[in-house]
């Protein structure tokens, strides 16, 4: 008998303990799936929406346009408005002009000007970014870039082109009507190639002042991102004119969706420009006699500001609202304030516009929302102006900018 209450005993404690034991392992499986197995999906989840990785593509050009819109925080919080830029920087090429470069070779091809592969050859006159991006995408597509340019180039800008294997003709810096100026021997050195019998090689010349590819694909790609990347929301949009194609091909697109939307120049000094806007004259202080120095735009600010109107700042002009003049002074001091505060290390170019961009916040009040263009990175500029904006201290202000 006793043998018989062991085993009830035995057989009582054994249930006791194979349930105790399921319910552990329930227990147990119940933690591994809320502490493992739903966490590590929810960070999957999380992970992937951190990256946002865009699709595999192929080739440089496919990265071109699609660039990214970001808040300026600083700008934003002193004036109650809502500063942005779009980051033109963030091509490939490091600027706008990768665009451009891509549609003018586009539309030879098309055209049957260009073929790739067969030593055809791009001719461009250029003190600096589109020729950066005509040598890229020369080397991506199947031809040669001759660059055309100012003999005092910035040496950066000269060490990056011959980098890239452009074929460099520096020429001294001179006036539009000198047959030698880089965009005229450019022209010229097309034409040697096309009116040679002997050589089998096409030449284009792009052209990029005058070419109307410029305008439109800032029409067609640009600012459509603008708009959409801004909700369909933008009162003020500002740029600079180097050519004139950006601030033509997104004011026209801009100004078509919304036409309340201020289209305004940023220009530096030295450039007849603004004049032209506000006046109807295109004059700037250095025309009067005796006063012009070596260069068309006395200025340290490179890739904007002009003395002479071209086809694509044509396009611009009948949706331009102002134009905002800016001085070299208060370029270098927007260009290290920004970067102090923002962590926005930035070309000549987005300075001014920045500086232009707190004058119209001032002007039309708190809750503007502004989009400026970021054409360039400060690396492009470390020799000339940033050599300059470098020794401006941190502790810069709004108001030392405005001063000036
Ligand atoms: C640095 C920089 N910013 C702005 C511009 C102006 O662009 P756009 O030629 O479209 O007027 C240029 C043009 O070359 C540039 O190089």
């Amino acid at each position: 008998m006793p043998i018989n209450w062991n085993w009830n005993w035995n057989w009582k404690l054994v249930l006791q303990s194979s349930i105790s034991i399921v319910s552990a392992l329930l227990l147990i499986q119940q933690l591994h799936h809320e502490l493992i197995v739903v966490p590590s999906r929810r960070n999957k989840k999380s992970s992937k929406d951190l990256t946002l990785l865009s699709p595999r593509t192929r080739g440089i050009e496919s990265q071109i346009g699609n660039t990214p819109l970001i808040e300026i925080k600083s700008l934003s919080k002193i004036t109650g408005c809502k500063i942005y830029a779009k980051l033109e920087l963030a091509n490939p090429g490091g600027s706008a002009k990768d665009r451009v470069a891509l549609a003018i070779i586009r539309h030879n091809e098309q055209m049957g000007n260009l073929t790739p592969y067969h030593g055809d050859i791009i001719f461009e006159g250029t003190s600096g970014s589109t020729g950066i991006s005509f040598a890229i995408l020369a080397n991506a597509l199947g031809y040669t870039a001759h660059i055309c340019l100012p003999d005092d180039t910035s040496p950066e800008k000269l060490s990056l082109l011959r980098a890239l294997g452009a074929e460099l003709e520096p020429v001294k810096p001179a006036s539009i009507v000198d047959p030698n100026q880089y965009t005229n021997a450019a022209r010229k050195g097309s034409d040697r190639i096309n009116n040679d019998p002997e050589d089998p090689r096409h030449a284009i010349f792009a052209d990029q002042f005058e070419n109307d590819y410029n305008w439109r694909i800032h029409y067609e790609t640009t600012g459509p991102e603008i708009w959409q990347q801004m909700d369909e929301n933008v009162d003020v949009f500002i740029n600079g004119s180097g050519t004139g194609g950006t601030i033509a091909g997104v004011g026209k697109y801009l100004h078509e969706q919304n036409s309340q939307v201020k289209i305004i120049l940023a220009d530096p000094q030295g450039s007849g420009l603004a004049n032209r806007v506000n006046y109807g004259v295109m004059y700037d202080t250095v025309e009067k006699e005796g006063t012009r120095r070596r260069h068309q735009v006395d200025t340290l600010v490179e890739g904007i500001g002009l003395n002479r109107l071209t086809w694509n700042f044509k396009q611009a002009e009948p949706y331009l609202h102002e134009a905002i003049r800016v001085s070299d002074d208060q370029a270098l001091k927007m260009a290290k304030y920004l970067c102090i505060n923002d962590g926005l290390f930035w070309g000549s170019s987005a300075a001014i516009n920045c500086v232009a961009a707190i004058q119209t916040a001032l002007k039309y009040g708190p809750g503007q929302r502004i989009v400026v263009v970021a054409c360039d990175s400060g690396a492009r500029h470390l020799s000339k102006f940033w050599k300059q904006a470098s020794d401006i201290p941190n502790d810069i202000t709004i108001n030392d900018i405005l001063e000036n």
